[in-house]
């Protein structure tokens, strides 16, 4: 099993150019299953979760071919199965973005009942409440969602009674085939969602309410191919600009969109880092100055992303003075704080919040990564230690970030990937 062995305490200096979208190129890939045309991605990132994505959209029949600049093309003229394996699906939650499409398409999906994970239940509730209120037929079987509908799905007003990322881009790619009109209210307002909506318009969808949390959707009777960039992944973006603010240096990363990091940025200048954008460009220069602590809490977007949390609570955990951070959207996202205590990281777990008291010095260590943002905020534990760090199960950071080391490498980090 591979793991990271660190050497802390080299301030990054450099540029780190940033992949596509993660959480964009998952609903976008699933979006490809509305058309039997042939549709083009580009900026498709090289993850552990996109290839399983790719593989799930195979098992359905989807034929998925990379040309040699890297673009995906993926058409789904051929799909002749809409049953999506519990071997699949049991690695990556995501894989439920399918059963939209499938529904709207083909009128059935069978979709294994994605479990919970290491930060919590997650249910999908909502994504199927919204489906039944499309006139979906929703049944659990043998621990498959056997989803059906004996003719065109319907529009519908449904109100999410959580803000719900994935039930939102669900219950949209359902809606864009729908016979009639649609109203998601209480819709979430991530950017990747925006991205979804392009990419849908890009196939000929009616689409309105981008930005906002009321969606309104006028189902169309076929889609076409799409020609589509996606968009630079805002949370690798966050997590380098972390990594520069807690070793004490100055890092620029590229192709990225500073629009998507409204109050990642704030934070981060809150803390005393010195941010600079410039167009697709963002700095962030803690070679002077004090960095100090910061409270947040997570919340929807726009507010501060749940996707970044951990990665404060490392930058916390090497501040001068005591940070409050409270965690909102998932029970169990706070796991590498304990982590972070074998560290020698002053930090107490109260309740949903954590409270941690900056050291200006703390020491490497054997650390454990219990899921993707954990293992990066641990990387970045480890990059701001004295002496040796070990971060193992890196196959968790494998999902989410493509060639982190390399990429941390290439602005002077001691990081290399070993094998047990
Ligand atoms: C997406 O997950 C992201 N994943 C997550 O990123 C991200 O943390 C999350 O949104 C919140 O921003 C992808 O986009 C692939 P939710 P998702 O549905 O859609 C509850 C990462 O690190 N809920 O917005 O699964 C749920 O339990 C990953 O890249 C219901 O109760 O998140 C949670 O408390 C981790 N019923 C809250 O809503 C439902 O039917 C938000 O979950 C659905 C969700």
């Amino acid at each position: 099993m591979d793991y990271f062995k660190i050497r802390g305490k080299t301030p990054l200096h450099g540029r780190i150019p940033i992949s596509g979208a993660k959480n964009a190129a998952l609903p976008i890939l699933a979006a490809t299953l509305l058309t039997d045309k042939m549709s083009t991605l580009l900026n498709v990132p090289h993850l552990n979760d996109i290839t399983t994505m790719v593989e799930l959209l195979g098992a359905l029949g989807t034929d998925v071919a990379i040309d040699e600049s890297m673009a995906l093309k993926v058409s789904a003229a051929q799909v002749n199965n809409q049953r999506a394996p519990y071997e699949l699906v049991k690695t990556m939650r995501a894989s439920i973005l399918v059963m939209g499409p499938l529904l709207a398409r083909f009128g059935r999906a069978e979709v294994s009942f994605p479990g919970g994970c290491a930060i919590g239940n997650r249910p999908v509730d909502l994504h199927l409440k919204g489906f039944e209120a499309m006139g979906a037929s929703i049944d659990v079987r043998d621990g498959y969602i056997v989803g059906s509908t004996e003719n065109r799905l319907k529009g519908c007003d449904f109100t999410f009674d959580t803000v719900t990322v994935g039930g939102t881009e669900n219950l949209l790619m359902a809606a864009v085939l729908a016979e009639g009109r649609t109203v998601l209210r209480n819709a979430a307002r991530e950017p990747e969602i925006n991205d979804l909506i392009a990419f849908l318009r890009g196939m000929g969808a009616e689409i309105e309410g981008d930005d906002t949390s009321t969606l309104v959707i006028n189902g169309v009777s076929k889609l076409g191919a799409n020609h589509y960039s996606v968009m630079p992944d805002r949370i690798e973006a966050g997590t380098f600009l972390v990594a520069a603010a807690a070793t004490r240096g100055c890092v620029t990363v590229e192709n990225a969109n500073a629009e998507h990091l409204g109050i990642v940025l704030e934070k981060l200048r809150d803390a005393g880092v010195k941010v600079i954008v410039e167009g697709n460009s963002i700095t962030a220069d803690m070679t002077e100055g004090q960095l100090t602590s910061i409270d947040l809490i997570t919340a929807p977007y726009p507010g501060f992303p749940t996707d970044m949390q951990a990665q404060f609570t490392a930058l916390n955990v090497v501040a001068h003075g005591v940070g409050r951070i409270t965690e909102t959207i998932f029970e169990n996202r706070l796991m590498q704080a304990h982590e972070m205590s074998r560290m020698g990281a002053n930090i107490t777990v109260d309740g949903h919040s954590v409270i941690i008291r900056g050291k200006s010095n703390i020491d490497g260590a054997p650390v454990m990564a219990s899921d993707l943002r954990a293992s990066a905020s641990l990387v970045i534990a480890g990059l701001a230690a004295n002496g040796e760090t070990h971060v193992d199960r890196i196959y968790h950071i494998d999902r989410g970030y493509e060639r982190i080391e390399e990429k941390l490498q290439a602005v002077g980090a001691d990081i290399v990937r070993k094998s047990r």
